[in-house]
């Protein structure tokens, strides 16, 4: 069993919040209210996907075993892709006119957790590693929230389209 056990809301995802209190030292990707957008399924997602990442660092800090890891990370990118889809399956089925710009900072943030997944095979953990992929996570998940997102939540609140 994991040390840290997470909270579910059960969809069998972890809600990323540590059951016995210990994680929130443990890692800086926490999910914050500053991040939420209004949007019920497009917040729960995103709080999959820090929640899960989340994990994926405390695992590399306890030194899991690498296929543990490559599982976590597996998991955390196929939620990553599904996401994608839906946030894409909204822009067009509601016109999104920054549709171009929306998928192409996606693009981006799809490169940069590949990139995750390439470094957690090419390299044992270590804190180097570790220190990377919060920066990646905080750099590209919270940007993709906060600035890609974000606008896309307001045009859809605002139109009453969801
Ligand atoms: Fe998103």
């Amino acid at each position: 069993m994991e040390k840290h056990r997470m909270n579910t809301r059960g969809n069998g995802y972890p809600e990323g919040v540590c059951q016995d209190g210990e994680c929130a030292s443990s890692t800086s990707v926490l999910w914050s209210k500053r991040l939420e957008l209004g949007i019920e399924r497009l917040d729960q997602e995103h709080r999959e996907l820090v929640a899960g990442f989340s994990g994926l660092l405390l695992m590399l800090k306890q030194r899991a075993s690498g296929e543990v890891v490559r599982q976590r990370f597996q998991h955390c990118f196929d939620l990553l892709l599904e996401h994608l889809r839906y946030e894409e399956e909204l822009m067009v089925r509601y016109h999104y006119p920054r549709y171009n710009q929306h998928i192409m900072a996606t693009s981006d943030l799809v490169k940069s957790v590949f990139e995750i997944g390439r470094r957690l095979d090419g390299q044992r953990s270590s804190g180097q590693l570790q220190g990377r992929i919060e920066l990646a996570i905080q750099e590209g998940l919270f940007r993709h929230i906060d600035q890609v997102d974000r606008p896309l939540a307001d045009y859809l609140r605002l139109r009453g389209m969801v």
